[in-house]
């Protein structure tokens, strides 16, 4: 296996912010000025003018869920291009370039393992039942730049529910499509193919955790994960698996892509936490994609009231 020493999405400060807002002062002082007003004049988040236009990709009758971070969302042109998907390629300039044309109907999910419900699921019948949320979550990546994204999803809970684990089921591991042939980043051994993900029953029945299938009111971009994939906004970025064909309930711990590769540099909890270093660089702080100052880190990335519980008595330093 190919491991270079630094990931793509493993970037500097100067690389994770535009480098037309990290260098002119300029526009950090406008930026900042309607910060503070925006802020004098109460809640942040407003949608973006795009989302008003009429597209096919729109997602209908959203339903405006309770979670919402109140600050405003990042620019959707930086979600859809600022992007990691080493399935496509290890490049930010060429992932959006090569998902352009990926299909992502038809798209079969196969649920085995430990579930009374095995079987393959069109995409759309897995989720079928549940009208779809908006959650505006924050989304840190390990490498310290964050953004604020408004996805569209479904919880995860409510699928898993449907689905019926087993008594035995204590975790839940969820694989991307692996077809070099439309996926050609598979070509190269960057990672081990499939790329794995995977989460304690617990953490995908907590309320927070969605299978989103959009963003910013339109279905997910092929680069984004395009039509399914994992969130848990508690975790570092890389714990959204994108992308997804299978989903399997064991009872053992299930392997994830990045522990695999780099086992003393990515754990397989990942909960954002400013106290545990990586080897390689601070967590305390981070940059928000658009942001010219840095700003602290939060415990479990904000969500601790709502997921802390889930980990009392473990010594997070061991379980990064
Ligand atoms: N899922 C797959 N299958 N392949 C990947 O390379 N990258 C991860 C995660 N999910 C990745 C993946 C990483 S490192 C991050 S930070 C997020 O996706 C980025 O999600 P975004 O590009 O939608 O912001």
């Amino acid at each position: 296996m190919l491991i270079t020493s630094r990931k793509s999405w493993e970037l500097s400060d100067a690389d994770a912010t535009p480098e037309a807002v990290y260098r002119d002062r300029r526009r950090f002082l406008k930026l900042g000025v309607g910060l503070a007003a925006g802020m004098a004049a109460g809640p942040l988040f407003a949608p973006r003018s795009g989302l008003a236009a009429p597209s096919e990709n729109k997602i209908k009758d959203i339903l405006q869920s309770k979670y919402r971070i109140l600050e405003k969302a990042t620019e959707r042109d930086k979600f859809l291009n600022y992007t990691n998907f080493y399935e496509f390629a290890t490049s930010r300039d060429q992932i959006v370039e090569r998902a352009e044309a990926f299909a992502t109907r038809p798209w079969t999910v196969e649920v085995a393992g430990e579930v009374k419900h095995a079987g393959t699921y069109d995409v759309d019948d897995l989720l079928r039942p549940n009208r779809r949320e908006e959650r505006i979550y924050r989304h840190r990546c390990v490498e310290t730049w964050s953004m604020i994204v408004p996805w569209v999803g479904v919880p995860l809970a409510d699928v898993v529910k449907r689905l019926e684990p087993t008594s035995k089921a204590r975790y839940v591991a969820f694989e991307t499509l692996h077809d070099p042939e439309r996926m050609p980043g598979q070509k190269r051994p960057v990672l081990e193919w499939p790329y794995v993900e995977g989460l304690r029953l617990d953490e995908a029945l907590n309320p927070l955790t969605v299978l989103a299938v959009g963003a910013y009111g339109e279905t997910l971009a092929p680069q984004n994960g395009a039509p399914i994939r994992l969130v848990v906004p508690w975790k570092y970025g890389f714990k959204g698996i994108k992308s997804i064909v299978r989903i399997t309930f064991t009872e053992t711990e299930p392997p994830t892509s990045w522990n695999r590769s780099s086992p003393d540099e990515y754990g397989f909890y990942a909960n954002v936490n400013p106290d545990v270093s990586h080897p390689r660089w601070s967590q305390a702080k981070e940059r928000l994609i658009g942001d010219f100052f840095k700003r602290r880190t939060l415990k479990f990335n904000g969500y601790g009231e709502e997921v802390a519980h889930l980990y009392q008595n473990m010594d997070l330093s061991k379980f990064f």
